[in-house]
């Protein structure tokens, strides 16, 4: 693929005060015309609105940050989920392709239902276990059915800059409490956003391949394990914590998640590796960086 800093694209960001479209939009506007449009300027969920809001504005691309994220809420909030999830993505996708930009959007592991225990590739068969997945796997196949040229990268168990996480949940947990817990028997792979932008800037060119990528760090893990390196990379950092270790509970003593979760979801990502030229860095890395970002002293200028 092209050199990404050749060509400054003009990239329009929806949903842009989410964890991921955040990172990318600050990232990119380093080399790119970036404009962002939050929830409060644009909801997807309203047709006209999104309709509207893309027709009057010039994109070489369009990127969806925004998505019913809140797993649990939408089993309860059937139609909103379809709206934001399948529908919204489907009228972006028309309208990049009317006016020839190329349309990224995000989905998640959590299309698969999680009962084999292999890292799952693309062409893996998605099942959905709940309504979340139900309405993202309906987005990516709408995104994907109206232009080869558009994106859909499969994210999971996203960390970074801005918004908090699962991570400084609990590092801020084990600050204040002398006992952290974290699920042990469901596995992901932790994608770090500042990472994102770099393995995705070089499909903002108009040459680059279409279609389904998994886009996550290396290595996988269960959330224990992940919360246990957090506060492992925190007490390096100098973090005065109470717990310094994680304990152990299973996904069946979450009596407060109303949806069913795959257990096993690490997403391979050789399919964006080979198509990078580089595969993604370990999360550990990726975590360590952040948690120094984080929570490391800043040194005193010289
Ligand atoms: N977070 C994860 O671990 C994870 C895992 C797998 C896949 N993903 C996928 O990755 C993508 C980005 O996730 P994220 O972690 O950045 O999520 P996030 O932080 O929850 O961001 C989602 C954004 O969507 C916005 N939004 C919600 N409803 C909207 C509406 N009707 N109109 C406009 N904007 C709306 C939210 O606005 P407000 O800021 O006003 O709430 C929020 O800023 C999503 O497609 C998600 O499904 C995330």
């Amino acid at each position: 693929m092209e050199n990404p800093l050749s060509r400054r694209r003009k990239i329009l960001v929806l949903g842009a005060n989410g964890r991921l479209a955040s990172a990318l939009a600050r990232i990119w506007s380093r080399g790119h015309e970036v404009a962002s449009l939050p929830r409060q300027k644009c909801d997807v969920s309203n047709p006209d609105t999104l309709r509207a809001a893309l027709q009057s504005r010039e994109f070489d691309v369009l990127v969806n940050g925004s998505g019913a994220t809140n797993v649990d809420r939408c089993e309860s909030e059937r139609a909103e989920a379809g709206r934001i999830n399948a529908d919204a993505p489907a009228i972006m996708a028309e309208c990049a392709s009317a006016r020839g930009a190329r349309f990224i959007h995000f989905s998640t592991d959590y299309v698969f239902d999680g009962k084999t225990d292999a890292p799952l590739s693309e062409s893996s068969p998605a099942h959905p276990c709940g309504w979340y997945g139900q309405t993202k796997l309906e987005g990516e196949n709408r995104v994907l059915a109206r232009d080869p040229r558009h994106l859909v990268f499969r994210v999971s168990w996203v960390f970074g800059p801005g918004k908090p996480s699962f991570i400084e949940w609990l590092v801020e947990k084990a600050r204040k409490e002398p006992k952290v817990e974290a699920v042990a028997d469901k596995f992901s792979s932790p994608t770090y956003t500042e990472d994102v932008a770099g393995w995705l800037e070089p499909f903002l060119e108009p040459d680059a391949p279409g279609g389904l990528f998994h886009a996550c760090n290396s290595g996988s893990c269960s959330w224990r394990d992940y919360g246990a390196k957090a506060l492992e990379f925190a007490a390096e950092a100098g973090v005065p914590l109470l717990a310094t270790s994680v304990g152990s509970v299973t996904l069946a003593d979450m009596k407060q998640f109303v949806a069913a979760r795959p257990v096993h979801s690490v997403l391979d990502t050789a399919k964006l590796a080979a198509t990078l030229g580089y595969a993604p860095r370990h999360w550990h890395e990726a975590l360590r960086e952040h948690i120094f970002h984080l929570y490391a002293p800043v040194p005193p200028a010289a």
